[in-house]
């Protein structure tokens, strides 16, 4: 089992997303919004929107098998899984219930929550285990159903998200290291710019002693606050991370972020003078897929064989916490 000093690969990917599609058009219907000012001021056109029957369990137990076989392995080969969400089936977690829906009978299986930035979190988290030889194969999956808690009257938040998942497989290589570089930030002070949060209330239970009984609010953002912290912060993250790995933008094969906006994507790109074309978005199609949009935008990259083996991608993920983060990795 110890293998101390091993680089990583990633080596397998997938994803999947709920079949019903939300678009532009219907979201006219339910808010005062049109097509044109969703379109310009996000990139967005569809996304996609879960039914009570499309668990994010089962989305992610798709998007994991489809990772498992690209990387040519079997799920019993998996040792370790790390599910990114902020949405699980199970407020104690969802990640095991992956687990035995894969039959990754042999991995030990847990959640971290980081927002959209969680993907990424849990990428470096894996990788950390590989590197200390601690476990060979990780499964890594970024997934959310943020339209669980939507607040469907609220046009500066309903018409940004869609839910889904993706997954990669991270595998330890005897030589080289295809985790190039990375980084990773939370700023607590800037909490209320983005939130799902419990809200509770008092409860007599005997005597003088009071319990809580409350629920999960919808999501409150604000919108411009997150907007100008990620077009300031998240270029830092790239330049931090390109710094470790003695890279500079021109070495950068393709620009994969968080897809929240494409007018961040754009700025952040223009920031680092990685031009446009590098971009890889998917936001017209999904919307704001949280902790899934990045494994969601790289399955696609490469099933469409735009992303190769050996490219070198600069991927970053932004959002609620506030929480930030960068890595460089060479696919395959
Ligand atoms: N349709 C029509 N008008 C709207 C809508 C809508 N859906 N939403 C807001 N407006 C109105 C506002 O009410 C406002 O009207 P007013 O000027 O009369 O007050 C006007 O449009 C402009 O609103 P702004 O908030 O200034 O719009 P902005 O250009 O900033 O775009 C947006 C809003 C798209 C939310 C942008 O700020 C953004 O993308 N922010 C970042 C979001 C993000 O990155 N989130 C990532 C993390 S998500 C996570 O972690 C879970």
């Amino acid at each position: 089992m110890n293998n101390a000093g091993a680089g990583i690969a990633i080596t397998g990917c997938g994803s999947a997303a709920p079949k019903a599609i939300l678009t532009n058009e219907h979201l006219a219907r339910i808010v005062e919004t049109s097509d044109d000012w969703i379109s310009s001021r996000t990139g967005m056109k569809r996304r996609h929107i879960a039914n009570n029957t499309e668990s994010l369990s089962k989305l992610s137990a798709i998007a994991c098998q489809q990772a498992i076989s690209m990387a040519g392995i079997t799920p019993t080969d998996i040792d370790l899984i790390i599910l990114a969400t902020s949405t699980p089936d199970d407020l104690f977690g969802s990640a095991s219930n992956i687990q035995a829906l894969i039959g990754a009978n042999r991995a030990v299986a847990f959640d971290l929550t980081a927002a959209c930035s969680g993907f990424v979190f849990a990428l470096i988290t894996a990788t950390q285990f590989i590197h200390t030889g601690v476990y060979r194969n990780a499964l890594v999956i970024g997934a959310d159903v943020l339209s669980r808690w939507v607040d469907w009257n609220d046009r500066n938040t309903c018409v940004l998200f869609g839910d889904g998942a993706g997954a990669v497989v991270c595998q330890a290589i005897p030589e080289g290291d295809r985790l190039l570089g990375f980084s990773m930030y939370s700023d607590g002070s800037k909490n209320g710019c983005l939130n799902l949060s419990y809200q509770s209330q008092s409860q007599p239970l005997v005597a003088d002693l009071t319990t809580q009984s409350g629920t999960y609010q919808p999501i409150t953002m604000n919108g411009k606050e997150v907007y100008r912290f990620a077009v300031d912060k998240v270029p830092e993250a790239i330049g931090k991370a390109m710094f470790h790995a003695n890279l500079t933008s021109a070495d950068i094969d393709w620009l994969l972020l968080h897809q929240a906006n494409q007018r961040i994507m754009d700025a952040v790109a223009k920031r680092l003078k990685i031009p446009r074309s590098k971009i890889l978005s998917n936001i017209s199609e999904y919307g704001n897929t949280s902790a899934a949009s990045i494994p969601l935008a790289l399955d696609e990259a490469v099933r469409q064989g735009r992303v190769k083996p050996g490219d070198t991608i600069a991927a970053s993920g932004f959002g609620a916490g506030l929480t930030w983060s960068s890595a460089i990795f060479k696919w395959g």
